[in-house]
Protein backbone atom coordinates (compact mmCIF):
# COMPACT_ATOMS: atom_id res chain seq x y z
CA UNK A 1 0.00 0.00 0.00
CA UNK A 2 1.40 2.98 -0.86
CA UNK A 3 2.60 5.25 2.22
CA UNK A 4 0.40 8.02 1.66
CA UNK A 5 -2.38 6.46 1.41
CA UNK A 6 -1.34 4.00 4.36
CA UNK A 7 -4.73 6.25 6.30
CA UNK A 8 -7.01 6.22 3.69
CA UNK A 9 -10.12 4.51 3.92
CA UNK A 10 -11.42 3.57 0.65
CA UNK A 11 -15.07 3.16 -0.07
CA UNK A 12 -16.47 0.31 -1.99
CA UNK A 13 -20.31 0.83 -2.56
CA UNK A 14 -21.97 -1.99 -3.67
CA UNK A 15 -25.55 -0.61 -2.90
CA UNK A 16 -26.05 -1.51 -6.75
CA UNK A 17 -25.34 -4.91 -6.24
CA UNK A 18 -25.53 -6.94 -2.74
CA UNK A 19 -27.88 -4.11 -2.03
CA UNK A 20 -30.55 -4.85 -5.02
CA UNK A 21 -30.10 -8.95 -3.66
CA UNK A 22 -31.79 -7.12 -0.75
CA UNK A 23 -35.67 -8.82 -0.64
CA UNK A 24 -38.45 -6.76 -2.31
CA UNK A 25 -35.82 -4.45 -3.74
CA UNK A 26 -35.76 -3.93 -7.48
CA UNK A 27 -34.29 -1.53 -9.51
CA UNK A 28 -35.34 -0.36 -12.85
CA UNK A 29 -32.19 0.95 -15.10
CA UNK A 30 -32.75 5.05 -15.18
CA UNK A 31 -32.78 4.13 -11.17
CA UNK A 32 -29.89 2.72 -11.48
CA UNK A 33 -27.88 5.06 -13.72
CA UNK A 34 -29.50 7.79 -11.52
CA UNK A 35 -28.32 5.97 -7.95
CA UNK A 36 -24.33 5.83 -9.40
CA UNK A 37 -24.63 9.25 -10.30
CA UNK A 38 -25.31 10.16 -6.91
CA UNK A 39 -22.57 7.66 -5.62
CA UNK A 40 -19.97 9.69 -7.84
CA UNK A 41 -21.24 13.04 -5.87
CA UNK A 42 -20.65 11.48 -2.92
CA UNK A 43 -17.02 10.34 -3.87
CA UNK A 44 -17.20 6.89 -3.36
CA UNK A 45 -14.02 5.66 -4.24
CA UNK A 46 -15.71 1.96 -5.88
CA UNK A 47 -18.88 1.54 -7.22
CA UNK A 48 -19.61 -2.10 -7.84
CA UNK A 49 -22.63 -2.03 -10.42
CA UNK A 50 -24.58 -5.23 -10.49
CA UNK A 51 -23.39 -8.48 -11.78
CA UNK A 52 -23.91 -8.33 -15.32
CA UNK A 53 -24.26 -12.09 -15.71
CA UNK A 54 -27.65 -12.41 -14.31
CA UNK A 55 -29.04 -10.99 -17.56
CA UNK A 56 -28.52 -9.12 -20.23
CA UNK A 57 -30.51 -6.07 -18.72
CA UNK A 58 -28.28 -6.37 -15.84
CA UNK A 59 -25.44 -6.15 -18.46
CA UNK A 60 -26.56 -3.41 -20.28
CA UNK A 61 -27.22 -1.26 -16.64
CA UNK A 62 -23.77 -2.03 -15.95
CA UNK A 63 -22.54 -0.77 -18.88
CA UNK A 64 -24.29 2.46 -18.90
CA UNK A 65 -23.13 3.43 -15.71
CA UNK A 66 -19.50 2.39 -17.05
CA UNK A 67 -20.01 4.92 -19.69
CA UNK A 68 -21.84 7.79 -18.11
CA UNK A 69 -20.46 7.83 -14.63
CA UNK A 70 -17.42 5.81 -15.45
CA UNK A 71 -15.78 7.81 -18.09
CA UNK A 72 -17.09 11.65 -18.36
CA UNK A 73 -16.34 13.64 -15.03
CA UNK A 74 -19.77 14.63 -14.18
CA UNK A 75 -19.60 18.20 -13.76
CA UNK A 76 -15.96 17.97 -12.04
CA UNK A 77 -17.02 15.36 -10.47
CA UNK A 78 -14.11 12.49 -10.05
CA UNK A 79 -14.61 8.98 -12.06
CA UNK A 80 -14.80 6.17 -9.68
CA UNK A 81 -13.87 2.88 -10.45
CA UNK A 82 -16.56 0.88 -11.86
CA UNK A 83 -16.88 -2.25 -10.56
CA UNK A 84 -18.73 -6.09 -12.29
CA UNK A 85 -19.41 -9.03 -10.11
CA UNK A 86 -18.67 -12.63 -11.75
CA UNK A 87 -18.32 -16.09 -10.41
CA UNK A 88 -14.72 -17.48 -10.97
CA UNK A 89 -16.19 -18.88 -14.45
CA UNK A 90 -15.04 -17.64 -17.77
CA UNK A 91 -18.36 -16.41 -19.19
CA UNK A 92 -18.98 -14.59 -16.09
CA UNK A 93 -16.08 -12.89 -15.87
CA UNK A 94 -16.09 -12.56 -20.23
CA UNK A 95 -19.75 -10.39 -19.39
CA UNK A 96 -18.19 -8.32 -16.18
CA UNK A 97 -15.47 -7.49 -18.36
CA UNK A 98 -17.74 -6.19 -21.54
CA UNK A 99 -20.07 -4.23 -18.98
CA UNK A 100 -17.26 -2.39 -17.22
CA UNK A 101 -14.47 -2.17 -19.78
CA UNK A 102 -16.29 1.16 -21.22
CA UNK A 103 -15.20 3.15 -18.15
CA UNK A 104 -11.70 4.63 -17.54
CA UNK A 105 -11.03 2.57 -14.43
CA UNK A 106 -12.31 -1.04 -14.99
CA UNK A 107 -12.73 -3.50 -12.22
CA UNK A 108 -13.52 -7.25 -12.26
CA UNK A 109 -15.03 -8.50 -8.78
CA UNK A 110 -14.63 -12.34 -9.07
CA UNK A 111 -15.26 -14.79 -6.01
CA UNK A 112 -15.43 -18.48 -4.93
CA UNK A 113 -16.37 -19.95 -1.47
CA UNK A 114 -13.53 -21.08 0.92
CA UNK A 115 -15.43 -22.69 3.83
CA UNK A 116 -16.04 -26.02 4.19
CA UNK A 117 -19.62 -26.20 4.05
CA UNK A 118 -20.05 -23.90 0.47
CA UNK A 119 -17.00 -26.42 -1.01
CA UNK A 120 -18.86 -29.56 0.36
CA UNK A 121 -21.92 -28.93 0.05
CA UNK A 122 -22.63 -26.16 -2.69
CA UNK A 123 -19.70 -26.40 -4.71
CA UNK A 124 -19.10 -30.07 -4.29
CA UNK A 125 -15.39 -28.77 -5.08
CA UNK A 126 -12.47 -30.00 -3.10
CA UNK A 127 -9.72 -27.82 -1.35
CA UNK A 128 -7.62 -28.56 -4.18
CA UNK A 129 -10.25 -28.08 -6.88
CA UNK A 130 -11.35 -24.49 -5.53
CA UNK A 131 -7.31 -23.25 -5.01
CA UNK A 132 -6.95 -24.28 -8.95
CA UNK A 133 -9.97 -22.56 -9.74
CA UNK A 134 -8.88 -19.59 -7.81
CA UNK A 135 -5.54 -19.61 -10.17
CA UNK A 136 -7.48 -20.14 -13.32
CA UNK A 137 -10.10 -17.32 -13.11
CA UNK A 138 -8.00 -14.77 -11.19
CA UNK A 139 -5.33 -14.99 -13.85
CA UNK A 140 -8.07 -15.21 -16.61
CA UNK A 141 -9.50 -12.15 -15.07
CA UNK A 142 -6.30 -10.19 -14.74
CA UNK A 143 -5.38 -10.97 -18.71
CA UNK A 144 -8.24 -8.49 -19.11
CA UNK A 145 -8.14 -6.05 -16.84
CA UNK A 146 -5.52 -4.21 -14.98
CA UNK A 147 -7.73 -4.54 -11.17
CA UNK A 148 -9.14 -7.62 -9.86
CA UNK A 149 -10.56 -8.37 -6.99
CA UNK A 150 -11.18 -11.66 -5.45
CA UNK A 151 -13.03 -12.76 -2.47
CA UNK A 152 -13.36 -15.67 -0.59
CA UNK A 153 -17.01 -16.25 -0.08
CA UNK A 154 -18.09 -17.16 3.19
CA UNK A 155 -14.19 -16.09 4.78
CA UNK A 156 -15.38 -15.64 7.90
CA UNK A 157 -16.35 -19.40 8.65
CA UNK A 158 -13.16 -20.78 6.68
CA UNK A 159 -10.61 -22.03 8.22
CA UNK A 160 -7.86 -19.78 8.38
CA UNK A 161 -4.95 -21.63 6.89
CA UNK A 162 -6.52 -23.01 4.16
CA UNK A 163 -7.62 -19.04 3.41
CA UNK A 164 -3.88 -18.12 3.37
CA UNK A 165 -3.17 -20.88 0.75
CA UNK A 166 -5.81 -19.39 -1.45
CA UNK A 167 -5.47 -15.42 -0.92
CA UNK A 168 -1.51 -16.32 -1.60
CA UNK A 169 -2.14 -17.60 -4.90
CA UNK A 170 -5.14 -15.12 -5.78
CA UNK A 171 -2.12 -12.36 -5.33
CA UNK A 172 -0.13 -14.54 -7.33
CA UNK A 173 -2.76 -15.21 -10.09
CA UNK A 174 -3.28 -11.31 -10.27
CA UNK A 175 -5.49 -9.98 -7.74
CA UNK A 176 -5.10 -6.32 -6.65
CA UNK A 177 -7.70 -6.09 -3.71
CA UNK A 178 -8.59 -9.03 -1.69
CA UNK A 179 -11.91 -8.83 -0.04
CA UNK A 180 -12.82 -10.74 3.10
CA UNK A 181 -16.32 -10.96 3.57
CA UNK A 182 -18.31 -12.60 6.46
CA UNK A 183 -20.95 -14.00 4.05
CA UNK A 184 -23.46 -14.70 6.63
CA UNK A 185 -22.76 -12.70 9.09
CA UNK A 186 -21.49 -14.84 11.37
CA UNK A 187 -18.34 -13.16 12.76
CA UNK A 188 -17.84 -11.61 15.85
CA UNK A 189 -15.68 -7.99 15.79
CA UNK A 190 -12.58 -9.78 17.76
CA UNK A 191 -12.74 -12.44 15.33
CA UNK A 192 -13.30 -10.83 11.93
CA UNK A 193 -10.46 -7.93 13.38
CA UNK A 194 -8.31 -11.43 14.24
CA UNK A 195 -9.13 -12.88 11.00
CA UNK A 196 -8.01 -9.25 9.00
CA UNK A 197 -4.84 -9.31 11.19
CA UNK A 198 -4.16 -13.10 10.14
CA UNK A 199 -4.37 -12.57 6.75
CA UNK A 200 -1.92 -9.39 6.92
CA UNK A 201 0.22 -11.06 8.74
CA UNK A 202 0.45 -15.05 6.95
CA UNK A 203 -0.32 -14.24 3.42
CA UNK A 204 3.04 -13.34 1.47
CA UNK A 205 2.38 -10.86 -0.85
CA UNK A 206 -0.09 -8.95 1.51
CA UNK A 207 2.00 -6.09 1.14
CA UNK A 208 1.42 -5.54 -2.23
CA UNK A 209 -2.73 -5.30 -2.06
CA UNK A 210 -5.45 -3.68 -0.84
CA UNK A 211 -7.64 -5.70 1.79
CA UNK A 212 -11.26 -5.29 2.32
CA UNK A 213 -13.70 -6.21 4.04
CA UNK A 214 -17.31 -6.95 3.44
CA UNK A 215 -19.66 -7.93 6.09
CA UNK A 216 -23.32 -8.73 6.56
CA UNK A 217 -25.25 -7.73 9.38
CA UNK A 218 -27.34 -10.89 10.54
CA UNK A 219 -25.93 -10.59 14.05
CA UNK A 220 -26.44 -6.67 13.54
CA UNK A 221 -22.71 -6.66 13.80
CA UNK A 222 -21.42 -5.58 10.68
CA UNK A 223 -20.33 -1.91 11.05
CA UNK A 224 -18.68 -3.21 14.33
CA UNK A 225 -17.18 -5.79 12.16
CA UNK A 226 -16.25 -3.70 9.92
CA UNK A 227 -14.40 -0.95 11.70
CA UNK A 228 -12.49 -4.23 13.47
CA UNK A 229 -11.58 -4.79 10.18
CA UNK A 230 -10.00 -1.05 9.37
CA UNK A 231 -8.26 -1.36 12.76
CA UNK A 232 -6.40 -4.80 12.11
CA UNK A 233 -5.11 -3.27 8.77
CA UNK A 234 -8.11 -3.20 5.55
CA UNK A 235 -8.03 -0.39 3.37
CA UNK A 236 -11.06 -0.85 1.20
CA UNK A 237 -14.92 -1.26 3.20
CA UNK A 238 -17.77 -2.74 0.95
CA UNK A 239 -20.68 -0.73 2.11
CA UNK A 240 -24.55 0.01 1.12
CA UNK A 241 -26.49 2.97 1.31
CA UNK A 242 -29.03 2.70 4.81
CA UNK A 243 -26.92 -0.70 5.08
CA UNK A 244 -29.32 -2.26 2.35
CA UNK A 245 -28.74 -6.14 1.18
CA UNK A 246 -28.88 -9.69 0.85
CA UNK A 247 -31.23 -10.57 4.66
CA UNK A 248 -30.25 -8.29 7.12
CA UNK A 249 -28.08 -6.11 4.91
CA UNK A 250 -24.99 -4.97 5.00
CA UNK A 251 -22.71 -2.56 6.73
CA UNK A 252 -23.81 0.68 6.37
CA UNK A 253 -22.21 3.52 4.44
CA UNK A 254 -22.99 6.02 6.53
CA UNK A 255 -22.24 4.75 9.84
CA UNK A 256 -19.10 3.34 8.71
CA UNK A 257 -18.06 7.02 7.34
CA UNK A 258 -19.73 8.86 10.21
CA UNK A 259 -17.70 6.74 12.69
CA UNK A 260 -14.50 7.07 11.25
CA UNK A 261 -15.07 11.02 10.67
CA UNK A 262 -17.00 11.51 14.32
CA UNK A 263 -13.98 9.32 16.28
CA UNK A 264 -11.19 10.61 13.74
CA UNK A 265 -9.33 11.77 17.02
CA UNK A 266 -9.08 7.87 18.64
CA UNK A 267 -9.42 6.61 14.83
CA UNK A 268 -6.80 8.67 12.74
CA UNK A 269 -8.42 7.35 9.44
CA UNK A 270 -10.06 9.61 6.56
CA UNK A 271 -12.51 9.01 3.63
CA UNK A 272 -13.07 10.82 0.33
CA UNK A 273 -16.81 11.09 1.09
CA UNK A 274 -19.08 14.01 1.18
CA UNK A 275 -20.89 14.21 4.53
CA UNK A 276 -23.08 16.46 3.25
CA UNK A 277 -24.77 14.11 0.47
CA UNK A 278 -25.86 11.30 2.62
CA UNK A 279 -29.51 12.25 3.82
CA UNK A 280 -30.34 13.18 0.05
CA UNK A 281 -28.59 9.86 -0.88
CA UNK A 282 -30.26 7.75 1.61
CA UNK A 283 -33.68 9.18 0.55
CA UNK A 284 -32.93 8.36 -3.28
CA UNK A 285 -31.86 4.92 -2.39
CA UNK A 286 -35.12 4.39 -0.19
CA UNK A 287 -37.16 5.47 -2.51
CA UNK A 288 -36.23 3.94 -5.68
CA UNK A 289 -36.05 0.42 -3.41
CA UNK A 290 -39.10 0.76 -1.72
CA UNK A 291 -37.02 -0.21 1.60
CA UNK A 292 -38.35 2.52 4.35
CA UNK A 293 -35.58 3.54 6.29
CA UNK A 294 -36.34 3.30 10.18
CA UNK A 295 -36.94 6.19 12.58
CA UNK A 296 -34.39 5.26 14.90
CA UNK A 297 -32.20 3.95 12.07
CA UNK A 298 -28.30 6.01 12.97
CA UNK A 299 -27.00 8.91 10.90
CA UNK A 300 -30.29 8.98 8.27
CA UNK A 301 -33.06 7.86 10.08
CA UNK A 302 -36.00 10.54 10.92
CA UNK A 303 -35.03 10.60 14.83
CA UNK A 304 -31.33 10.62 14.34
CA UNK A 305 -31.12 14.31 15.08
CA UNK A 306 -34.39 14.94 17.05
CA UNK A 307 -34.28 15.21 21.05
CA UNK A 308 -37.67 14.35 22.46
CA UNK A 309 -36.99 14.40 26.42
CA UNK A 310 -37.43 17.44 28.62
CA UNK A 311 -33.96 17.29 29.98
CA UNK A 312 -32.36 16.14 26.99
CA UNK A 313 -34.05 19.66 24.85
CA UNK A 314 -32.93 21.45 28.19
CA UNK A 315 -29.31 20.85 27.89
CA UNK A 316 -29.16 21.07 23.63
CA UNK A 317 -30.49 24.76 24.33
CA UNK A 318 -27.93 25.16 26.69
CA UNK A 319 -24.82 23.70 24.58
CA UNK A 320 -25.36 21.31 21.75
CA UNK A 321 -22.94 19.11 22.75
CA UNK A 322 -24.69 17.88 25.84
CA UNK A 323 -26.51 15.39 23.57
CA UNK A 324 -25.35 15.67 19.80
CA UNK A 325 -22.24 13.71 19.04
CA UNK A 326 -22.42 15.02 15.29
CA UNK A 327 -23.81 18.09 13.59
CA UNK A 328 -27.20 17.74 11.47
CA UNK A 329 -25.75 20.03 9.18
CA UNK A 330 -22.47 17.51 8.69
CA UNK A 331 -24.87 15.14 6.57
CA UNK A 332 -27.04 17.53 5.43
CA UNK A 333 -29.75 17.59 7.42
CA UNK A 334 -30.85 21.08 6.69
CA UNK A 335 -34.30 23.13 6.82
CA UNK A 336 -32.70 25.41 3.91
CA UNK A 337 -35.77 27.08 2.47
CA UNK A 338 -36.01 28.26 -1.24
CA UNK A 339 -34.94 32.10 -1.44
CA UNK A 340 -36.69 32.23 -4.61
CA UNK A 341 -40.75 31.23 -4.62
CA UNK A 342 -43.38 31.70 -6.69
CA UNK A 343 -42.98 34.54 -8.60
CA UNK A 344 -38.82 33.82 -9.53
CA UNK A 345 -37.85 32.72 -12.85
CA UNK A 346 -36.18 29.40 -14.91
CA UNK A 347 -32.73 30.88 -13.99
CA UNK A 348 -33.04 31.49 -10.69
CA UNK A 349 -34.31 27.72 -10.09
CA UNK A 350 -32.28 26.22 -12.82
CA UNK A 351 -29.00 27.45 -10.19
CA UNK A 352 -30.59 26.79 -7.31
CA UNK A 353 -30.84 23.04 -8.56
CA UNK A 354 -27.44 22.89 -9.26
CA UNK A 355 -26.62 23.52 -6.13
CA UNK A 356 -28.54 20.69 -4.63
CA UNK A 357 -26.40 18.65 -7.31
CA UNK A 358 -28.93 18.03 -10.11
CA UNK A 359 -27.71 18.95 -13.81
CA UNK A 360 -31.26 18.65 -15.59
CA UNK A 361 -31.82 19.06 -19.16
CA UNK A 362 -33.90 20.90 -21.15
CA UNK A 363 -36.78 18.71 -21.43
CA UNK A 364 -36.54 18.12 -17.78
CA UNK A 365 -35.99 21.31 -16.89
CA UNK A 366 -39.05 22.77 -18.24
CA UNK A 367 -40.95 19.74 -16.72
CA UNK A 368 -39.73 20.66 -13.32
CA UNK A 369 -40.27 23.62 -13.22
CA UNK A 370 -44.09 23.72 -14.24
CA UNK A 371 -44.25 21.57 -11.55
CA UNK A 372 -42.49 23.92 -9.20
CA UNK A 373 -44.82 27.07 -10.42
CA UNK A 374 -48.05 24.80 -9.65
CA UNK A 375 -46.69 23.72 -6.24
CA UNK A 376 -45.72 27.26 -5.48
CA UNK A 377 -49.22 28.38 -5.91
CA UNK A 378 -50.89 25.70 -3.57
CA UNK A 379 -47.47 26.03 -0.62
CA UNK A 380 -46.09 29.09 0.73
CA UNK A 381 -42.87 28.26 1.96
CA UNK A 382 -40.76 25.62 -0.64
CA UNK A 383 -38.21 23.28 0.87
CA UNK A 384 -34.82 21.56 -0.60
CA UNK A 385 -36.95 18.83 0.85
CA UNK A 386 -39.84 19.78 -1.40
CA UNK A 387 -37.70 19.93 -4.37
CA UNK A 388 -36.41 16.72 -3.93
CA UNK A 389 -39.63 15.09 -3.66
CA UNK A 390 -41.12 16.77 -6.63
CA UNK A 391 -37.82 15.66 -8.97
CA UNK A 392 -37.85 12.02 -7.94
CA UNK A 393 -41.99 12.11 -9.02
CA UNK A 394 -41.57 14.21 -12.19
CA UNK A 395 -38.21 13.18 -13.09
CA UNK A 396 -37.07 9.94 -11.72
CA UNK A 397 -40.01 7.08 -12.71
CA UNK A 398 -40.20 4.30 -14.73
CA UNK A 399 -41.07 3.93 -18.24
CA UNK A 400 -44.91 5.17 -18.52
CA UNK A 401 -46.98 2.15 -19.78
CA UNK A 402 -49.92 3.92 -17.96
CA UNK A 403 -49.96 7.41 -16.84
CA UNK A 404 -52.45 9.29 -14.70
CA UNK A 405 -54.75 11.40 -16.57
CA UNK A 406 -57.30 12.25 -13.80
CA UNK A 407 -58.57 11.24 -10.77
CA UNK A 408 -61.96 12.02 -8.54
CA UNK A 409 -63.10 10.22 -5.39
CA UNK A 410 -65.87 10.63 -3.12
CA UNK A 411 -65.40 9.62 0.74
CA UNK A 412 -66.39 10.45 4.35
CA UNK A 413 -69.08 9.02 6.24
CA UNK A 414 -71.63 9.06 4.27
CA UNK A 415 -72.05 7.10 1.07
CA UNK A 416 -69.65 4.38 -0.36
CA UNK A 417 -65.73 5.92 -1.10
CA UNK A 418 -65.68 5.80 -4.79
CA UNK A 419 -63.39 6.92 -7.21
CA UNK A 420 -63.35 7.45 -10.98
CA UNK A 421 -59.43 7.15 -12.45
CA UNK A 422 -58.57 8.15 -16.11
CA UNK A 423 -55.48 6.86 -17.64
CA UNK A 424 -53.53 7.15 -20.54
CA UNK A 425 -51.88 4.17 -21.91
CA UNK A 426 -48.25 4.35 -24.09
CA UNK A 427 -50.41 4.34 -27.33
CA UNK A 428 -52.83 6.86 -26.65
CA UNK A 429 -55.64 4.83 -25.88
CA UNK A 430 -57.78 6.53 -23.04
CA UNK A 431 -59.66 4.55 -20.53
CA UNK A 432 -61.57 5.74 -17.46
CA UNK A 433 -63.28 3.26 -14.71
CA UNK A 434 -64.93 3.88 -11.51
CA UNK A 435 -64.86 1.87 -8.21
CA UNK A 436 -65.81 1.57 -5.20
CA UNK A 437 -63.78 0.23 -1.96
CA UNK A 438 -63.42 0.45 1.51
CA UNK A 439 -61.85 3.74 1.46
CA UNK A 440 -60.40 6.11 -1.31
CA UNK A 441 -56.98 4.46 -1.82
CA UNK A 442 -58.45 1.13 -2.28
CA UNK A 443 -61.35 2.40 -4.47
CA UNK A 444 -58.09 4.19 -6.57
CA UNK A 445 -56.19 0.86 -6.15
CA UNK A 446 -59.02 -0.86 -7.71
CA UNK A 447 -60.16 0.99 -10.24
CA UNK A 448 -56.16 0.82 -11.73
CA UNK A 449 -56.42 -2.86 -11.70
CA UNK A 450 -59.48 -2.78 -13.88
CA UNK A 451 -57.93 -1.18 -16.18
CA UNK A 452 -53.68 -2.05 -16.11
CA UNK A 453 -54.45 -6.19 -15.48
CA UNK A 454 -51.48 -6.49 -13.25
CA UNK A 455 -53.03 -8.87 -10.46
CA UNK A 456 -50.58 -8.21 -7.68
CA UNK A 457 -50.75 -7.89 -3.62
CA UNK A 458 -50.26 -4.54 -2.24
CA UNK A 459 -47.40 -5.42 0.49
CA UNK A 460 -46.66 -2.20 1.67
CA UNK A 461 -48.36 0.81 1.50
CA UNK A 462 -46.90 4.16 3.56
CA UNK A 463 -47.56 7.47 3.74
CA UNK A 464 -45.44 10.56 5.28
CA UNK A 465 -45.07 14.75 5.05
CA UNK A 466 -42.33 15.83 3.18
CA UNK A 467 -42.01 19.06 5.52
CA UNK A 468 -44.24 19.95 8.70
CA UNK A 469 -46.97 22.13 7.95
CA UNK A 470 -50.71 21.77 6.81
CA UNK A 471 -49.70 22.37 3.61
CA UNK A 472 -47.04 19.74 3.54
CA UNK A 473 -46.31 17.24 0.65
CA UNK A 474 -47.42 13.70 1.08
CA UNK A 475 -45.11 11.00 -0.03
CA UNK A 476 -46.33 7.77 -0.73
CA UNK A 477 -43.89 4.31 -1.00
CA UNK A 478 -45.90 1.15 -2.27
CA UNK A 479 -44.41 -2.62 -2.90
CA UNK A 480 -46.34 -5.00 -4.72
CA UNK A 481 -45.60 -8.44 -5.60
CA UNK A 482 -47.00 -10.28 -8.99
CA UNK A 483 -49.65 -13.01 -7.72
CA UNK A 484 -50.77 -14.19 -11.16
CA UNK A 485 -50.34 -13.83 -14.36
CA UNK A 486 -46.67 -13.85 -16.58
CA UNK A 487 -44.52 -12.50 -13.98
CA UNK A 488 -45.62 -14.38 -11.45
CA UNK A 489 -45.09 -17.51 -13.53
CA UNK A 490 -42.25 -16.44 -14.96
CA UNK A 491 -40.23 -16.19 -11.32
CA UNK A 492 -41.76 -19.29 -10.02
CA UNK A 493 -40.32 -21.24 -12.93
CA UNK A 494 -37.27 -20.09 -12.07
CA UNK A 495 -37.32 -21.19 -8.82
CA UNK A 496 -37.32 -17.58 -7.29
CA UNK A 497 -40.10 -16.52 -5.11
CA UNK A 498 -41.39 -13.08 -7.15
CA UNK A 499 -39.91 -10.00 -7.20
CA UNK A 500 -41.75 -7.28 -6.23
CA UNK A 501 -41.68 -3.77 -7.39
CA UNK A 502 -41.47 -0.34 -5.29
CA UNK A 503 -43.31 2.72 -6.66
CA UNK A 504 -43.02 6.54 -5.17
CA UNK A 505 -45.64 9.83 -5.60
CA UNK A 506 -45.71 13.23 -4.31
CA UNK A 507 -48.73 15.30 -4.41
CA UNK A 508 -49.86 17.89 -1.84
CA UNK A 509 -53.29 15.69 -2.18
CA UNK A 510 -51.95 12.03 -0.85
CA UNK A 511 -54.72 10.38 -2.74
CA UNK A 512 -53.45 11.59 -5.89
CA UNK A 513 -49.73 10.82 -4.26
CA UNK A 514 -51.31 7.21 -3.67
CA UNK A 515 -52.77 6.23 -7.17
CA UNK A 516 -49.29 7.64 -8.61
CA UNK A 517 -47.03 5.57 -6.35
CA UNK A 518 -49.44 2.23 -7.16
CA UNK A 519 -48.96 3.26 -10.69
CA UNK A 520 -45.28 3.57 -10.74
CA UNK A 521 -45.07 -0.17 -8.74
CA UNK A 522 -47.55 -1.40 -11.79
CA UNK A 523 -45.47 0.02 -14.32
CA UNK A 524 -42.54 -1.77 -12.99
CA UNK A 525 -44.21 -4.82 -12.86
CA UNK A 526 -45.50 -4.66 -16.53
CA UNK A 527 -42.18 -3.66 -17.79
CA UNK A 528 -40.84 -6.81 -16.16
CA UNK A 529 -43.21 -8.88 -17.47
CA UNK A 530 -42.20 -8.11 -20.99
CA UNK A 531 -38.70 -9.13 -20.94
CA UNK A 532 -40.30 -12.64 -20.24
CA UNK A 533 -38.25 -14.34 -23.07
CA UNK A 534 -34.53 -12.84 -21.95
CA UNK A 535 -34.01 -12.02 -18.78
CA UNK A 536 -33.69 -14.37 -16.31
CA UNK A 537 -32.62 -12.84 -12.74
CA UNK A 538 -30.29 -14.43 -10.63
CA UNK A 539 -28.69 -13.19 -7.56
CA UNK A 540 -24.55 -14.47 -7.43
CA UNK A 541 -25.44 -15.88 -4.32
CA UNK A 542 -28.16 -18.70 -6.05
CA UNK A 543 -25.96 -18.19 -9.73
CA UNK A 544 -23.40 -19.65 -7.10
CA UNK A 545 -25.69 -22.73 -6.39
CA UNK A 546 -25.60 -23.85 -9.68
CA UNK A 547 -21.91 -24.21 -9.58
O1 LIG B 1 -21.43 -11.74 0.97
C1 LIG B 1 -20.65 -12.15 0.09
O2 LIG B 1 -19.88 -13.09 0.29
C2 LIG B 1 -20.68 -11.50 -1.21
C3 LIG B 1 -19.59 -11.84 -2.15
C4 LIG B 1 -20.11 -12.02 -3.54
C5 LIG B 1 -18.49 -10.84 -2.06
O3 LIG B 1 -21.51 -10.65 -1.45
ZN1 LIG C 1 -22.46 -9.91 0.43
Amino acid sequence: MPSDLKNYIRIFDTTLRDGEQSPGATLTSPEKLEIARALARLGVDVIEAGFPAASPDDLEAVRRIAIEVGCEPASNVKSPIICGLARAHKNDIDKAWEAVRPAQKPRIHTFLATSEIHMKHKLKLDREDVVDRVIEMVGYARSLCEDIEFSPEDAGRSDPAFLYVVLEEAIRAGATTLNIPDTVGYTTPDEFGALIAGIISNVPGIENVIVSTHCHDDLGLATADTLAGVMAGARQVEVTINGIGERAGNTSLEEIVMGLRTRRPLLGFDTGIDTTQLIRISRLVSTYTGILVPPNKAIVGANAFAHEAGIHQDGMLKNQNTYEIMRPESVGLTQSRLVIGKHSGRHAFKVHLRELGYDLNKDELDRAFKRFKNLADKKKTITDADLEALLTDELYQPRKIFSLDGLQVTCGTMGMPTATVRLIEEEGDVHTVAEVGTGPVDAVYKAIDAIANAPNMLLEFSVHAVTEGIDAQGEVTVRIQPVDGDTAVHAQRNGELPRTYGGYGADTDIIVASAKAYLAAINKLLIAGEGLEDVKHLTPLDAAVEG
